[in-house]
Formats: structure tokens, sequence, C-alpha cells
């Protein structure tokens, strides 16, 4: 192919070498990236869209319809290093004919395990035993210090049974699971293989010793977990979120934890990210927030990194994607 012939790609960040490889393979791209670690500014996302066939985006970049007009009308194809596709907006790329690929199940194990692991980190208080030890706070061995909740004879709440959803409950059925409760917009004939019931939304919040969020950000699931959700929850019940940190208003989960209304709360995603260091949420000991790790392990990133140049490629070329998002 000619240089004249390459088609123009502007990927928005320095993503893992396993697409990339493919990208540079392919031979038909004029690659364009912004070489940082850090987001790209949207002065020069404007800038470097302009003209291009292909953008290859992280969930950070908002591509809305000045991002759409400014890219022009050579653009075939969005390809988002994510699951997620809240930070796309939807109906104008539809609009344009656009194609968008994007990573389902390739990052469904590890971002399952990690809200286990968060789950279990703020269930059994291990932040605050973790700095209990460092700080000198450790004097003996006390009968009720540092007790939280476990999860055997308990019910868990999935909102989203979804692909990461069923795998969450997957995973903590065998910590002895006595109910595994879960809503969302149709029952689940895979709900079965982890004895799960379907149940009203106002159920699953009053009746779950643990509430775990997996569901995507739509306009329904926008502000979900607010005042009222947190006043039905148990006093001792646990709420995780890593989803999209849209999906709670933090100023309620705030006044909720601060007040006891619930036990406590970690959370994979936040609004916004990262979430300032001066942040209420920070105060608490009840809190726990990571910065939205959910599938970052090397394997599950090279993997998404893959999977998202393929569905570039395929894109440009008109051809089947290994994971198109149906617009
Ligand atoms: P899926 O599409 O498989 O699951 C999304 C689920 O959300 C579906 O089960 C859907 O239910 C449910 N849902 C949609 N609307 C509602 C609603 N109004 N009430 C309750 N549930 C609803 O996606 P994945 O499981 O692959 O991913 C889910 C989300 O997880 C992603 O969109 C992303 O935001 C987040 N994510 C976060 C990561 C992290 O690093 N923390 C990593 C990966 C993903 P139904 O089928 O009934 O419509
Ligand atoms: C996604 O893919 O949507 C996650 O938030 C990051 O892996």
């Amino acid at each position: 192919m000619s240089v004249q012939q390459m088609l123009k790609v502007f990927v928005t960040r320095r993503i893992p070498q396993e697409g990339m490889k493919i990208l540079k393979k392919a031979g038909m791209c004029n690659l364009s990236v912004w070489d940082s670690d850090e987001p790209v500014p949207r002065a020069e996302l404007l800038k470097g869209v302009a003209g291009a066939h292909g953008l290859l985006c992280l969930l950070s970049d908002k591509i809305d319809a000045e991002v759409l007009n400014a890219a022009g009308p050579n653009l075939k194809v969005i390809s988002t290093l994510s699951v997620g596709f809240d930070h796309l907006a939807v109906d104008e790329i539809k609009k344009r004919g656009i194609r968008v690929g994007y990573t389902p199940d390739v990052l469904t194990d590890a971002t399952a395990e990690l809200t286990v692991a968060l789950l279990l980190a703020t269930a059994r208080r291990l932040p605050e035993g973790v700095e209990e030890v460092k700080n000198g706070g450790w004097s003996t061995w006390k009968p009720l210090w540092l007790c939280g909740y476990g999860l055997s004879d308990s019910t868990v709440g999935v909102i989203g049974l979804g692909r990461i959803g069923l795998a969450i409950a997957r995973r903590l059925k065998p910590f002895g699971v006595k109910r595994l409760l879960y809503t969302g917009r149709q029952p689940k004939p895979q709900a079965q293989e982890v004895d799960g019931e379907y149940v009203p939304l106002d159920t699953l919040v009053r009746e779950s010793d643990f509430v775990v969020v997996s569901s995507s950000l739509t306009p329904d699931t926008q502000g979900l977990c607010d005042k009222t959700f947190f006043s039905k929850m148990k006093k001792t019940s646990i709420f995780i979120n890593t989803s999209r940190g849209a999906v709670v208003n933090q100023e309620d989960l705030f006044e909720a934890l601060s007040s006891g209304q619930i036990a406590a709360a970690g959370l994979d995603v936040t609004t916004p990210e990262p979430l300032p260091t001066n942040h209420p949420l920070l105060t608490l000991k009840n809190c726990v927030v990571l910065p939205h790790i959910g599938s970052a392990t090397y394997f599950t990133r090279g993997v998404m990194s893959e999977l998202t140049a393929n569905n570039l490629l395929a894109g440009l070329t008109g051809s089947e994607m290994p994971s198109e998002l149906k617009l």
C-alpha cells in the first residue's frame, strides 16, 4: 500500500504493545499516537482525529459530536479499549454510519476477581488492619477489634447479572452464600447456574448483606444508588461498585457511610476519576477506594489491546469484527 493510500488512524494513548504490533504489522495504517500514559488533552484529540479513518480510544476519552465533526467524513470505525461504552455518543455515531468495536468477555474474569478482592477487603477491613499494623495501633489480640462481616450464610445482591455480574456470582457462591439475588431488565436463564433469584431492585436492596453493582452505565442506572437506595439497605450491609462511578450519588453515599446507615463501601470507580485526594469519601475508614483497576492484569490488558487493534482493522477493511458493538 502506498503512503497515500494508507488509512489514517489516531490512537489516543500509549497502549500495550500487543495491539500496536498488530496495527503496525497490518501495513495499512498511517498511525498517529498520543504517546503518553496520560489522557490526550481535548484540543489535541480534536486535532489528532482530523481526517482519521480509524480512532482507537480509551474510556477516558469523551467521543461526542464535536469529536466526530472534527474527524470528518472519513471516519469508519471507533475501537475502544474497554467493554464500557458510556463515553461514546452512540446515537451520533450510529447516525454517521460509523462502526464501533469494544472488548467484552476478555476482561470478565479479571474484573470479577477484583470485585471479589474489593468485597473481601472492604467487609473484612483489610486496609484498616494493614494501617493499624504500620501505625502502632495493634496493641494486642482483642475480641472485637477490626471485626467485619463474612460471606458465609449471607445474602448477596447483584445489580446487573451480565457477563461480569455472573462471573462475580460464580466466584462468591463457594464462600457459602445462602441466597443470590439479582436484578436487571429481565430474568436471565444463566442465573440458574448460581441459583440466582430474580427480584425487584427494592427487594434486593432491602434483603442483601452485600450489594454489588456490575451493571452498565445508562440513563436508567445513572444515579441509581442514591439516598433512597441507601436508606433501604441494612445497617450491617456492604456496598460494592465496580461498574461506573456515575451509578452512585457520592454525596448520598458519604452520608450513608458516615451516619452508619450502611456498614461500608468498596468502590473501584468514582466520579470524577481520579477522585480528588481531598474528597470526603477518602476521610472515611469504612470506604475503600481503588483507582479503576478492575481489568488490570498484564495478561488481560494485553488481550484487550489485541482485540481493540483487531476490531479497528476489521472496521477499516469493512470485514467482520471480533467484537462489534451492535448499535
Ligand atoms: P454486560 O452488558 O454483560 O452487563 C451489563 C448488565 O447491566 C446487564 O446484565 C444488564 O442487564 C445490566 N443493566 C442494564 N441496565 C440495567 C438497569 N437499569 N438495572 C439493572 N441492571 C441493568 O456488560 P459487562 O458485564 O461486560 O460489563 C458491565 C460493566 O462493567 C461495563 O459496562 C463497565 O461499565 C463495567 N466495567 C468495569 C470495569 C472496571 O475496571 N471496574 C471493567 C470492566 C467493565 P440486562 O441484561 O437485564 O439488560
Ligand atoms: C471497561 O473495560 O469498561 C473497564 O472499565 C476498564 O477495563
